[in-house]
């Protein structure tokens, strides 16, 4: 076959894909996309039934059925097939390593110096910036958005931008100061290039500094800021329409954490109209803090 028949059957084999809806190509292996969902990445566990008996305060210890968040694996998770795109396996030896550093971090000093020296999530080569968190460690409440934009890349903090002072403002509505009475940080640590979302394996890579800094801080409420950070934190395909102005119970570190979605304050940047969702929300969580004042 010469070069130009050669070429004119690459092209149809290609239009023939572009005629079935294939506009991107990933990788030079196809992935069986059905059997690595057999094998998903951990994922928090929906809270369990509250024990009748009172909660032992001693370390976080995990069933034997269920790994603690945070608890290093003794091997790394398995793959569905030995030949999986490496797109499949990389991120399987990062989340390994980023459970072990982070399991190790006995505070939250630790912790960012272990994430800081972290070289796995691929953002980090892009960024300018790590944000880690901001606010009060020792608050109640933590807050949880999805990932820094270019304000937070070039300050190390995150929602310090347009968002983020729409976000004080919300939390100053409810008597909440941003600097006293919440922690803030993402679902990733370096901000995305062109501020796109985060791929599955970003946020899989990061998450085991999130739980850990869950482990640490021991939060009563988590406010999922937009539909990613709640998909992240309930672990559900559902849209934040359908989470948010419900609170959600689920299992992080041995204890059990209260989880409010709510709209991220960019979209309402976008979508003033959606602020009356937002400002319900706030109440909803306003209320649940001054009950566990009281508790
Ligand atoms: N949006 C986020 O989700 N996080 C930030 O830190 C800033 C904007």
């Amino acid at each position: 076959m010469n070069k130009v028949e050669n070429a004119k059957k690459i092209a149809a084999v290609l239009d023939w894909y572009h005629m079935n809806g294939v506009e991107t190509i990933f990788g030079e292996q196809t992935t069986d996309w059905f059997e690595v969902a057999k094998n998903p990445p951990v994922q928090f566990a929906p809270a369990r039934p509250r024990p009748t008996a009172p909660r032992s305060k001693g370390p976080l210890t995990a069933s034997p059925q269920r790994r603690a968040p945070n608890q290093a694996p003794k091997q790394a998770p398995k793959q569905a097939h030995a030949d999986h795109t490496k797109a499949a396996a990389i991120p399987a030896q990062a989340v390994l390593e980023a459970r072990e550093i982070s399991a190790k971090a006995q505070n939250l000093e630790e912790l960012r110096s272990a994430l800081t020296a972290f070289d796995g999530c691929s953002l980090k080569k892009m960024a300018k910036n790590m944000c880690f968190a901001d606010g009060n460690p020792q608050s109640p409440l933590m807050l949880v958005g999805e990932a820094p934009g270019r304000d937070e890349d070039l300050a190390g903090v995150p929602f310090v931008g347009r968002a983020g002072q729409l976000l004080n403002k919300m939390l100053a509505a409810v008597e909440l100061s941003r600097q006293e009475d919440v922690w803030i940080t993402n679902t990733v640590y370096w901000r995305p290039p062109g501020n796109r979302n985060p791929t599955i394996s970003e946020t899989e890579i990061c998450r085991p500094f999130l739980e850990r800094s869950i482990e640490l801080i021991k939060p009563k409420i988590i406010v999922a800021l937009g539909g990613p950070a709640a998909k992240n934190l309930l672990s559900t395909k559902s849209g934040i329409m359908r989470l948010r102005g419900k609170w959600h119970e689920v299992d992080i570190g041995g204890q059990s954490v209260q989880i409010m979605p709510t709209l991220h304050p960019a979209y309402l940047l976008r979508t003033p109209a959606a602020k009356k969702l937002a400002w319900h929300d706030l109440l909803m969580i306003r209320q649940k803090l001054r009950v566990h004042k009281e508790e």
